[in-house]
């Protein structure tokens, strides 16, 4: 007998992390949500830092929030009642610096790894992309970020020794893949505050690219003076500085993650670099490297042009914890992923 199946659309989930302060995950995080907005998909930001840096750059006062993600995680109030809606178009599950006591809490509870991921089942078919904030450390907040997570984006500031932390979140990745949460997958490594002129940038890339089997993801974040205005204005460079390169980075990402096929030439292509395998710098201003041999994937090789950007009311509530007046969401499955490709 023929049964039928109803697929309920629930949402991707990405986790921004690396345990180092200041390599951009506040700001990829901020920006990729932007650029997933402009497609006309519907995102929840997730802010998992204490510092609750993501909340401020949204244009929230974090301390003048009740609600927030502390009061989710231990179960005392359900997302969809702490959930706020940004001027950039994405909700947010907003931080305070009681998260820091949160994680302390934690420690002691039964299932504390999936804190997180039972939260986000109770909003996950409101929205097509949920991007997690995790904060510098490997500890229970940023294991909830990855228990929670389909993927994991790892930016990497350009620097001697950033390859040092890569491993160490790699190595954490794995426990979590093996203990709570086997269907995670590294999406790649982000290059971000990239300086193209130098040959220092392409080299820790490259280092990266030849010790680990990961997917070094392309355009590379430029370093750029714009991305220091934009949190304090509550926005992403997207609206800030809408075409500065930074932004059309983002876009390039944006494009890839939701599957949306963007310009032909340069944009959002990734190589797949065998570990100890050489790699050679790519071409174009700012590429951060290509490998030999290595498999490669063009952003955004299936998928349409999604709508506009929702409207949206800044740092309001939600109405009944609820989302409302989106335009038509575009189903975006796993695998609707460009294969092998970009953020
Ligand atoms: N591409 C960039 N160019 C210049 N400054 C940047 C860039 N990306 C982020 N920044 C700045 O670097 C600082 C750290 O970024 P942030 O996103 O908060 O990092 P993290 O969340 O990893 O701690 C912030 O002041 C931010 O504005
Ligand atoms: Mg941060």
């Amino acid at each position: 007998m023929l049964s039928v199946v109803t697929l309920i659309d629930v949402a991707r989930v990405l986790a921004v992390a690396n345990q180092k302060g200041g390599v951009a995950k506040t700001t990829s995080v901020a920006s990729l949500g932007a650029a997933l907005c402009e497609l006309g998909r519907r995102v929840l930001l997730v802010d998992l830092d204490p510092q609750a840096c993501l909340t401020f750059s949204m244009g929230l006062d974090p301390d003048a929030l009740e609600l927030s993600l502390h009061d989710v995680l231990l179960g005392r109030l359900p997302a969809g009642i702490v959930i706020r809606r940004t001027s950039d178009g994405a909700d947010l599950l907003p931080a305070t610096i009681e998260l820091a006591g949160c994680e302390a809490i934690l420690l002691s509870r039964t299932g504390r790894e999936h804190a997180l991921r039972l939260a986000l089942d109770e909003v996950a078919a409101e929205y097509d992309f949920v991007l997690v904030d995790c904060p510098p450390s490997l500890g229970v907040l940023t294991i909830n970020g990855l228990t929670a997570a389909d993927e994991v984006v790892i930016p990497l500031q350009c620097e001697t020794l950033s390859h040092r932390g890569v491993g160490q979140l790699l190595d954490t990745v794995a426990d979590v893949q093996r203990l709570t949460n086997p269907r995670l997958r590294v999406r790649g490594v982000l290059p971000t505050l990239f300086d193209g002129r130098t040959a220092h940038s392409r080299a820790v890339v490259l280092d990266v690219a030849s010790r680990y089997d990961v997917t070094i993801l392309e355009p590379p974040i430029v370093r750029s003076v714009r991305f220091a205005e934009a949190p304090g204005l509550g926005r992403s460079i997207l609206t800030t500085a809408g075409r500065s390169k930074g932004a059309e980075a983002y876009r390039a990402h944006g494009r890839a993650i939701a599957g949306v096929a963007g310009p032909p030439v340069g944009e959002a292509t990734a190589r797949r670099v065998p570990a100890g395998g050489g790699a050679e710098e790519a071409s174009g201003a700012g590429g951060a490297g290509a490998a030999a041999g290595g498999a490669s994937g063009a952003g955004g090789a299936s998928g349409t042009g999604g709508g506009p950007g929702r409207e949206t009311g800044g740092g309001q509530p939600r109405p009944g914890g609820r989302v409302s007046a989106r335009p038509p969401a575009q189903a975006v499955g796993p695998d609707a992923a460009v294969s092998g490709a970009a953020v």
